[in-house]
């Protein structure tokens, strides 16, 4: 049982493997959060003792007891009254004008498996998986009905939450604020992590040491967003890589979001996170229900690495799903950045002819192929095929290219109409705009209203079409601007600030639809490469475009912050043409394949400008990724560099700790470098391994291999490895280790 209820103490606790959660509902009716961290299953009601607060005021009902007070005391989930002052969860008014909720605990349940949400991404559980706590609190004076929804997934370490709020009364609520989780931690001194970045730069790391006040990080850019990501980590401030305790928030969900964290007068913190508040507002009529969008927690005593690792299991088995989450993904050949908006019938048939002899899956025809689509000012709508460019249309073009030796997949930007298409002057009002004021444009295009349900059936039945038209195995997803002028033609106004959330219950909806009638379309999410990389696509689409930045030296960085959250099994990454199309940087071809090896690997060049040698090359290296792929894609990741290192080097180690790739890929060189010495982890220790190839790229000297010799486990994992140093045009090298004593 992971949900345990304590009758006496009043007490209920989550249990992971190695975590304990625990609530406490104290008179008269609140609910106090006790703790949350490495696990005890002892009551820890005496953390909290009365003391004169100071100026905190505390409960009528508590009238004689001066040192109690919401102010001071973690909660389970704010309800921004009863001298709480601290960021509130809640915020919202009635038409009778009442504001806040002062939330009382009314009952709970436990029930097996995990509770569902409706018309949002989520995690599933597999039988027996996951137990669900559901407590609900009450506020008497606004009608407001709250159900706290916990899924215990004990096996993974993780608890996942969302919000239930129901209009039980006869006034209307406006929601101002309904974020997804609250967790308060008493005391401690913590770092803080998120991903900042920018377009063709998302996601690279920053710690901060957690101050006073409030700081956070957010969206308000109607998606996720470059710059953002809805993930962040609290954690020790010694915690590393492998030791320390950490804690990760991760929301299911592609919209703005906000998450805060607040330390408070008493050194406590608060992290709270959701959707937006800025410009989100949702009307609650008597008996109406809304639901949050899911956030995953998730406790690492084992450092940054483990909480990587946790979430990436979980991902991948718990929020991934259909015929896609667990198959090895194909290789792919892009056209964009061998042809841009340059495709026709022929260009396609001869990269689809490289891509068959190449050995690759699926020849990916990009952006440029539907209505008059000469370059990024037109025709987004207009999705059929340009009858110059591509005169017999898809479904002959898709068994050419099957013809040629690989799968046919297709670019597609859905959400998105160009003011100049015959989809615009057809229905100008599906766009989002503002009445009276010119809109603003993003890459030359608008954003349609997906919360409408005439666009979200006029996509699907475009979609489907397509789908049915030819034989086409891949789609690439993509949308390539953010939300501004966020104004729906069918909703009244009162209703504006639903705008964007309906936006992503129209996309959700969609993309379940289409994962649903097309189970065997592998779907790539994008947006201008890495601009909504979540976990709420990741509950439709398995991969996601990393970024649009190819170069192999910048998507060290790119991947290595991805990877903290999200699995190398979601992170589509290419190899492209040298010198690079987006820094000008030049580096060999071994290296950029090396950085490219991820669960969702492929080219985006033009094969037949390179010589015979480097096709020859490429063929080695799509079989070499067809040797790693389970290993890729299932693997535990370790991280061995910093972000600060001149190097970047990684190890995947299999479940049953009987392989291992290590990658080093230089991000700077230097003369008369050091040599490279990597403590090596997740090996087993009484195991035996023995280097079962080892390669490098861009190497200035020839260097002696590593001795074709046996090495304990134990030696790997405490002395480490040392590799010589490199030196060279970018350099890089692998190697895979393989376990040689019976491992049973
Ligand atoms: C942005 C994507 O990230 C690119 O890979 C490419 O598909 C272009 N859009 C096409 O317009």
């Amino acid at each position: 049982m992971s949900i345990r209820y304590n009758e006496k103490d009043q007490t209920i606790t989550l249990l992971t493997r190695s975590a304990a959660y625990q609530m406490q509902i104290v008179p008269p009716g609140y609910l106090l959060h006790l703790y949350y961290g490495r696990r005890t299953e002892e009551d820890l009601s005496y953390l909290y003792l009365d003391h004169d607060c100071g100026f905190s005021p505390n409960p009528w009902e508590r009238q004689d007891q001066r040192g109690w007070s919401l102010d001071t005391l973690p909660q389970e989930y704010a309800g921004s009254l009863g001298g709480d002052f601290r960021t509130p969860c809640l915020e919202l008014s009635t038409d009778r004008g009442i504001r806040g909720a002062d939330l009382r605990y009314a009952g709970h349940t436990v029930t097996a498996g995990k509770y569902a949400l409706s018309g949002l991404p989520a995690a599933w559980a597999r039988e027996g998986e996951a137990e669900t706590l559901t407590v609900t609190l009450a506020d008497a004076a606004s009608g407001l009905q709250a159900e706290l929804l916990y899924a215990v997934f004990e096996e993974r370490d993780l608890i996942c939450r969302a919000l239930r709020l129901k209009n039980t009364g006869d006034q209307s609520i406006r929601l101002e604020k309904a974020a997804s989780v609250c967790l308060d931690l008493p005391f401690g001194d913590w770092d803080w992590i998120h991903f900042s970045g920018r377009h063709t730069m998302e996601r690279r790391p920053e710690r901060r040491r957690l101050l006073e006040g409030l700081q956070g990080v957010g969206s308000l850019r109607g998606a996720s967003g470059h710059q953002a990501n809805p993930f962040v980590i609290l954690c020790d401030r010694e915690a590393g890589e492998e030791q320390g305790d950490c804690y990760g928030m991760m929301l299911l969900y592609s919209g703005s979001f906000l998450a805060q964290l607040e330390k408070d007068q008493m050194g406590a913190v608060r992290l709270t996170a959701g959707i937006q508040p800025e410009l989100f507002s949702w009307r609650l009529e008597p008996g109406e229900s809304f639901e949050t969008p899911e956030a995953l927690l998730c406790f690492s005593p084992e450092g940054l690495g483990g909480l990587s690792r946790r979430y990436h299991r979980f991902l991948r088995q718990n929020v991934c799903r259909g015929y896609w989450a667990e198959r090895p993904r194909p290789v792919v050949l892009n056209s964009w950045e061998a042809c841009y908006f340059d495709v026709d019938e022929e260009r396609v048939l001869a990269l689809a002819r490289q891509a068959g002899d190449l050995g690759a899956d699926v020849l990916v025809l990009d952006d440029g192929w539907f209505g008059d689509r000469r370059d990024d000012h037109r025709a987004l709508g207009d999705w059929t095929p340009n009858p110059e460019r591509f005169p017999h249309g898809l479904g002959w073009l898709a068994r050419k290219v099957r013809e040629l030796g690989s799968g046919f997949g297709l670019w597609l930007e859905p959400e998105m109409v160009s003011p100049d298409s015959a989809l615009y002057r057809a229905h100008p009002d599906w766009a989002l705009t503002v009445p009276g004021r010119p809109p603003t444009l993003g890459r030359n295009q608008l954003v349609l209203d997906l919360g409408r349900e005439e666009v979200q059936n006029w996509i699907y039945d475009t979609v489907a079409g397509i789908l049915r038209s030819a034989d086409i195995s891949y789609i690439k997803w993509d949308m390539n601007r953010e939300l501004t002028d966020v104004y729906s033609r069918v909703l009244p106004p009162d209703r504006q600030g639903e705008c964007v959330h309906r936006y992503y219950r129209g996309l959700y909806s969609l993309m379940e639809r289409l994962c649903r009638d097309f189970p065997r379309v592998l779907f790539e999410g994008c947006a201008g490469g890495g601009g909504r990389f979540d976990a709420g696509i990741l509950a439709y689409f398995p991969q996601i475009w990393t970024s649009d930045n190819t170069d192999p030296v910048a998507r060290l960085g790119i991947q290595e912050g991805t990877g903290y959250g999200y699995p190398l099994s979601a992170m589509a990454a290419h190899v492209s043409a040298s010198p690079n199309h987006q820094t000008g940087r030049s580096t060999p071809l071994g290296t950029r394949a090396m950085a490219a090896m991820t669960g969702a690997f492929g080219y985006e060049l033009d094969p037949g400008k390179l010589t015979e040698t480097e096709r020859q090359e490429i063929r080695r290296q799509i079989a070499r990724w067809r040797e790693l792929e389970s290993l890729l894609r299932t693997g535990e990741l370790y991280r061995l560099s910093r972000p600060e290192d001149p190097f970047a080097a990684w190890q995947l180690v299999s479940t049953d700790g009987g392989e291992s790739l290590l990658t080093v890929c230089m991000r700077a060189v230097e003369s008369n470098p050091r040599p490279l010495w990597l403590r090596l982890r997740g090996l087993r220790p009484e195991g035996r391994y023995r280097i079962e190839w080892q390669e490098r790229a861009g190497c200035l000297e020839e260097l002696s291999e590593l001795p074709e010799r046996e090495y304990a486990g134990s030696a790997l994992l405490y002395a480490g490895l040392t590799l010589p140093p490199l030196r060279g045009d970018y350099p890089a090298m692998q190697l895979l280790l393989q376990r040689t004593d019976d491992n049973e």
